[in-house]
């Protein structure tokens, strides 16, 4: 059986915010939640996270996830917070393991730890890495053969010990029965006064258990959080990560160094980006298509060859085949824009159908209407859907001409083929295929003066 504990107790006072640690994200998702769903892509039988700092927030915000959470209080090393796991652990038989994780070192992939566990076979293993400057890591100690001896923090380390360069990233996998033994017999006569989990490699030395080691992947894996400055650090390493993987299957990024991902991004073939993008949530661009600089998508779907120009904010909705939105242009939750449509420059659309081929190219609110095919929205078309109190909805059937600066007070229905004068403030239903307007007559004052001013 495996086990995962997930060290999150700690104060991360450098970040100087009122959040815990864990929740400050990366890629618009907590720190402590890219942990967790690395833990997951383990499928172990036990999640445990230990808390301390800010607990009460941190379990709130994973309340219905599939973890168990131990209370760290206070806190005196790390030893100690994977002592107040013990409890909540599962185990079945000797081949049982334990893996140890942190929730502020968020990047760490599924495939790094299981290499280590790999190369565990039924002792200890370490995560560990050589840096040019190994400053302030534990230090792994070998003996005259080579074996790893023990564990030596910065703090205690001797002049000899500091100068050793192989570190310890603090994440490892001990058998889960002997982490017990182990724990029991740490103590904190150290320069830190905390219980060390990095105690536990001398004593499984001691026992004759084998130390085995591995390296990550990619040495940003093992990278921690203390700071912003390392947020940001992380931050941008991350999404350079997540461009390369695109680039790799395909789509063009006009800059990779200039894009956002903040969620899931689904790209068919021959799909463009231009630079300034940040997608959110959950969003899928079909086949060749083509996003401006400088837009937002969050959960959206733009359909086979759509072109979304620049400054287009697009949040819960979807475009067919073909459709052009922007620039400028605003498509809120439930606007679905029909194959071959064009929403143009400040024109919002709210829980509307825009048919297929059917155009509101300019300055329109769109809220709560069903629009049929082949419409024409005039500049300035104004569903009013809100009374204060209730919604209504607009139907524009197929064909309709709808004339600029147009008023249709909800609810209302535009027939097929109707044409309505621009201006026209529509209170009631227009018919099919005749023009529908309403406009105080024009006229004009003849021998009209303009005043003078009064001297
Ligand atoms: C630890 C390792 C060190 C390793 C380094 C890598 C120990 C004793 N040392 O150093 O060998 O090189 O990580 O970064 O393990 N935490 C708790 N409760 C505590 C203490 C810590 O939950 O009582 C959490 C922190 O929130 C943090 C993590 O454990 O996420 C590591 O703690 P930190 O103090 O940063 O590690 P070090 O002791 O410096
Ligand atoms: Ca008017």
């Amino acid at each position: 059986m495996l086990n995962i504990i997930i060290l999150a107790a700690g104060l991360g006072k450098r970040m100087q915010s009122d959040l815990p640690k864990v929740l400050h994200p990366i890629a618009g998702k907590p720190m402590l939640a890219h942990v967790l769903e690395t833990a997951r892509a383990l499928s172990p039988d036990r999640i445990v996270v230990v808390v301390g700092h800010g607990a009460e927030r941190v379990q709130a915000s994973f309340a219905d996830a599939d973890v168990a959470f131990a209370l760290q209080q206070p806190q005196q090393g790390t030893g100690h917070a994977v002592m107040q796991a013990l409890p909540h652990l599962v185990e079945g038989d000797s081949d049982d393991a334990c893996l140890v994780l942190y929730g502020d070192v968020p990047l760490v992939q599924a495939e790094t730890l299981r290499e280590l566990l790999r190369a565990r076979g039924a002792g200890l293993a370490l995560l560990t890495e050589t840096l040019a400057d190994p400053t302030g890591y534990g230090r792994i100690v070998r003996d005259a053969d080579g074996r790893v001896a023990r564990i030596v923090e910065h703090k205690d380390a001797s002049a000899t010990e500091r100068a050793i360069t192989e570190v310890n990233t603090g994440i490892l996998a001990a058998p889960t029965a002997a982490l017990r033994r182990w724990l029991a017999r740490i103590d904190n006569r150290n320069a830190q006064g905390e219980y060390y989990l990095t105690d536990i490699v001398g004593l499984a030395v001691r026992d004759g258990v084998p130390v085995a080691h591995a390296q990550p992947a990619a040495s940003w894996e093992t990278l921690g959080v203390n700071s912003r400055m390392q947020q940001a650090q992380l931050e941008r390493i991350w999404q350079g990560e997540q461009a390369r993987r695109l680039l790799e299957q395909g789509v063009t990024l006009a800059d990779p160094a200039r894009f956002d991902l903040r969620g899931e991004l689904i790209c068919g073939r021959d799909v463009f980006i231009d630079v300034g993008c940040v997608f959110e949530g959950r969003v899928r661009l079909a086949d060749g298509v083509r996003i401006g600089p400088h837009c937002v998508l969050r959960d959206a779907d733009m359909g086979e060859g759509t072109q979304v120009e620049a400054f287009t904010h697009v949040q819960g909705a979807r475009a067919g085949a073909g459709a052009r939105i922007g620039p400028y242009a605003r498509l809120r939750p439930g606007a679905d824009v029909g194959p071959e449509a064009h929403v143009g420059n400040f024109v919002e659309l709210k829980k509307t159908t825009l048919g297929r081929g059917s155009k509101a190219n300019h300055l329109s609110y769109l809220g709560d209407a069903v629009i049929g095919d082949q419409v024409n929205i005039g500049a300035g078309t104004i569903t009013c859907n809100y009374d204060g109190v209730n919604k209504f909805q607009t139907v524009i059937e197929d064909g309709a001409f709808i004339g600029s600066d147009t008023q249709l007070v909800a609810p209302v229905r535009v027939g097929r083929g109707a044409t309505l004068g621009a201006g026209t403030t529509l209170t009631r239903d227009a018919p099919a295929g005749e023009l529908t307007l309403s406009r105080s007559k024009q006229m004009s004052v003849p021998g009209w003066k303009r005043p003078v001013r009064k001297s």
